[in-house]
């Protein structure tokens, strides 16, 4: 019988995740699985049913949270080269959180979901709420722990397809059933028959230790790897199976949002335009943004603030009433956009909402508000930033 090498045991060994830690992470993570599953499921059908996240003018899109991100983002470098594959990008995110999420729910490939799950986070914190403060306000980095315990343990056989794919590959080759349990090891010293006086037998008298009983070793790489074998073929068939039901869940998504007209989305503003050559006057009313009439009362325009070159928001609320701020989200650096609906400046990335009168957090997990600005109408129909 042909054996496996010594050091391919060795690396198995040392990845394999203990059998105790295993059995009881198939029930004890249970409800965290099923939190995730949901989640990231339903987070892919929000975007694809969303038509304002692929809509590169939208303040909520895909294309205006990477921009976002170019700016404060640790790996801005990259991102800012993103930005021009938005709506691919987009489309990635969105169907990988679908199949991440059915993964997890089935418990199919679990621990393949679950490192994509946690490179996902990681990636969507490292742009999109790597600035958030306190940092255990940012959830991609909840998220990003919340995933490893199933990369290191997977599913087990609890509640899986995964489980249902083992025990199958197991009766196919006519193995025992390979469901993990833990079972205290004075029972096992009890029932070997071959403990005696703290010794085993089959180990020429050798003290009775679990880590090396020869009850507990694994089984030979053979036997093993032709069970995986199976396990592996069956496990593929199915997610063929979980991947096209995310394409049409994906495509049923984005039909259906499309005909409900999407989430509530911030009005697009208009971007503040200076006539040709004078865009940047200064005048002893401030430096010079734009025509009043590109702000109608009830909209908002954005500018860039030439100081520190941050998106600016102004908005109009009622005739000759302007609130202006640095649009700078303070909790992870996102561009906060204007909600005509509710009247509210609000952040498209965790839900912040400031007031419009003076930029104080309504709610949400902003530490605190805008910093407010100062725009005055000239007489000259134009708008001035003081
Ligand atoms: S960046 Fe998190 S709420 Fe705005």
């Amino acid at each position: 019988m042909a054996t496996n090498p010594p050091a391919r045991q060795g690396a198995r060994a040392r990845f394999a995740p203990p059998p105790r830690a295993s059995a009881l992470a198939g029930w004890a993570l249970l409800p965290l699985r099923l939190f995730l599953g949901v989640t990231f499921t339903y987070a892919g059908l929000q975007k694809v049913a969303n038509p304002n996240f692929f809509n590169s003018a939208s303040p909520i899109s895909i294309h205006a949270q990477l921009v976002a991100a170019a700016r404060v983002s640790p790996i801005h470098v990259i991102v800012r080269h993103l930005e021009g594959l938005a709506t691919p990008i987009g489309i990635v995110i969105a169907l990988a959180e679908i199949a991440i999420g059915l993964g997890t729910l089935l418990g199919l490939w679990l621990r393949v979901a679950a490192a994509g799950g946690a490179l996902l986070s990681f990636f969507l914190f490292l742009t999109v709420s790597f600035h958030a403060a306190p940092f255990y306000t940012g959830a991609d980095l909840v998220f990003f722990f919340a995933w490893l315990p199933f990369v290191i343990a997977g599913s087990a056989t609890r509640l899986s397809l995964d489980g249902l794919v083992a025990a199958r590959a197991a009766a196919e080759a006519r193995r025992g059933s390979p469901e993990v349990v833990a079972v205290p090891f004075a029972q096992i010293s009890r029932l070997c028959g071959h403990y005696e006086h703290g010794r085993c037998a089959v180990r020429d008298g050798a003290p009775c230790e679990a880590s090396r009983c020869p009850v507990l070793a694994e089984p030979s790489f053979d036997e093993a790897d032709d069970v995986h074998r199976r396990a592996v073929v069956l496990a593929t068939a199915s997610a063929a199976l979980v991947g096209g039901v995310t394409v049409l869940g994906a495509g049923v998504g984005a039909v259906v949002g499309r005909s409900l007209g999407g989430a509530a989305v911030p009005l697009a503003p208009n971007e503040l335009g200076a006539p040709a050559g004078t865009r940047r006057a200064r005048s002893a009313l401030g430096i010079l943004l734009g025509p009043v009439k590109d702000v109608p009362v009830g909209t908002a325009a954005t500018f860039t603030i030439p100081a520190t070159g941050d998106p600016g928001i102004v908005v109009q609320a009622s005739a000759g009433v302007f609130d202006a701020y640095d649009a700078v989200c303070p909790h992870a650096g996102c561009t906060v956009g204007y909600y005509a609906q509710n009247h509210v400046l609000a952040c498209p990335c965790h839900g912040s909402q400031f007031l419009l009168d003076n930029g104080e957090v309504i709610s949400g997990p902003a530490p605190h508000g805008l910093a407010k600005l100062t725009v005055v109408e000239g007489p000259d129909g134009n708008l001035y930033l003081k």
